[in-house]
């Protein structure tokens, strides 16, 4: 089942969603606006090996598209992708909306942990803070809590950010249907969970996270493109490790992309990668999708296809894929 099939306790807003166009722009809680796509500060972009100065090329691009928003988090590349963003964001005059998470991190000596105590949250967002160089992040995500962890002394530790103003909002991201589950109606005010045209398993919590008035993000938004086999012909450095990533995910991820190749190929003659992105910019309830890439011309193409009109015929073919 996709969004558009998924039941909604409000029929006449589930009804102006099914039939809306959806704008580039999108409205978020306090009026401020966000783009149908955004760019994942994480993977291959992170990491130390991959050069730096293609890494902030790739958020001017970013930004000259229109993104306006980039999640981050401290475990990716041990806190080089906060410190990437955050130079960059200090040679920036426009403000874009930013996230980061609590939860995971890495101690001194690098080694990653998991704690979602307060007294490790609040230390490992000051550090996030520090290497952004902000004051405040548009979003603080817990990053991915057990369903226990969502519990009244976490609320109160993210309560406490936001009345200290470090925090605009609160969220939780992550890929468990429980924890997605137990989050429609917690004290958060986003969610980020994993949903893509490969997996749609948690497409029934959309009307339902847009019903209590979460801000819902996506991703990640190109299916780590298994549909495309050039993307893991180890031919480089960059494509060994999606490789190396792949297989350590799903050893499997060939035969599913292959499978999902041939399905839209079936659907259209049209680029897979555009096919992927377009069919999340479709959904309705969905605030912003998150895609990463290290490749200029692929962060080009992934903004134009975010930003092309839809006619209705593609709009409804792209809503009921499967
Ligand atoms: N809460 C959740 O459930 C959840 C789970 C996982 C991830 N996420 C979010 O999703 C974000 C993105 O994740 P991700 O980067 O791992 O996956 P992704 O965006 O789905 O896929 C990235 C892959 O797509 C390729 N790609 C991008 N644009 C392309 C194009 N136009 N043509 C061909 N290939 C293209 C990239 O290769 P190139 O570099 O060569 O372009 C890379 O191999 C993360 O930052 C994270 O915030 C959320």
């Amino acid at each position: 089942m996709d969004a558009s099939q998924a039941g909604t306790s409000q029929p006449r807003e589930r009804q102006r969603q099914m039939t809306a166009q959806r704008p580039f722009l999108r409205e978020l809680p306090d009026g401020r606006h966000i783009s149908a796509v955004s760019f994942g500060c994480s993977s291959l972009w992170a990491q130390v090996r991959f050069d730096k100065g293609v890494a902030l090329r790739l958020l001017d691009v970013a930004m000259e598209g229109g993104i306006n928003y980039f999640a981050t988090g401290p475990s990716y590349g041990n806190g080089e992708a906060e410190r990437r963003l955050g130079e960059w964001l200090r040679s920036q005059a426009t403000n874009v909306l930013v996230s980061t998470s609590v939860g995971s991190a890495f101690d001194d000596s690098g080694r990653a942990f998991r704690s979602f105590l307060a007294p490790d949250m609040e230390a490992s967002l000051t550090a996030s803070l520090r290497r952004l160089g902000r004051e405040r992040v548009d979003v603080l995500y817990l990053h991915g809590p057990s369903a226990s962890d969502l519990n009244d002394e976490v609320f109160r530790y993210l309560e406490r950010e936001k009345e200290r103003g470090r925090v605009v909002w609160t969220g939780v991201n992550s890929i468990d249907p429980q924890v997605i589950d137990a989050s429609v109606d917690a004290p958060i005010d986003a969610v980020m969970l994993q949903f893509n045209i490969d997996d749609r398993s948690n497409a029934q919590f959309l009307p339902r996270l847009s019903s209590s008035r979460k801000i819902v993000v996506s991703g990640p938004a190109m299916a780590r493109a298994i549909y495309s086999l050039s993307t893991f012909v180890p031919s480089n450095r960059c494509r060994a490790w999606y490789l190396l990533r792949a297989v350590k995910s799903d050893p499997a991820f060939l035969f599913r992309g292959s499978m999902l190749a041939r399905r839209m190929h079936h659907f259209t003659d049209e680029d897979s990668a555009s096919v992927a992105l377009r069919y999340s910019v479709a959904q309705p309830y969905l605030h912003t999708s998150v895609f990463g890439t290290v490749n200029c011309g692929h962060m080009r193409a992934n903004i134009a296809a975010a930003r092309r009109e839809f006619d209705d015929e593609e709009l409804r073919k792209l809503r009921s894929f499967h």
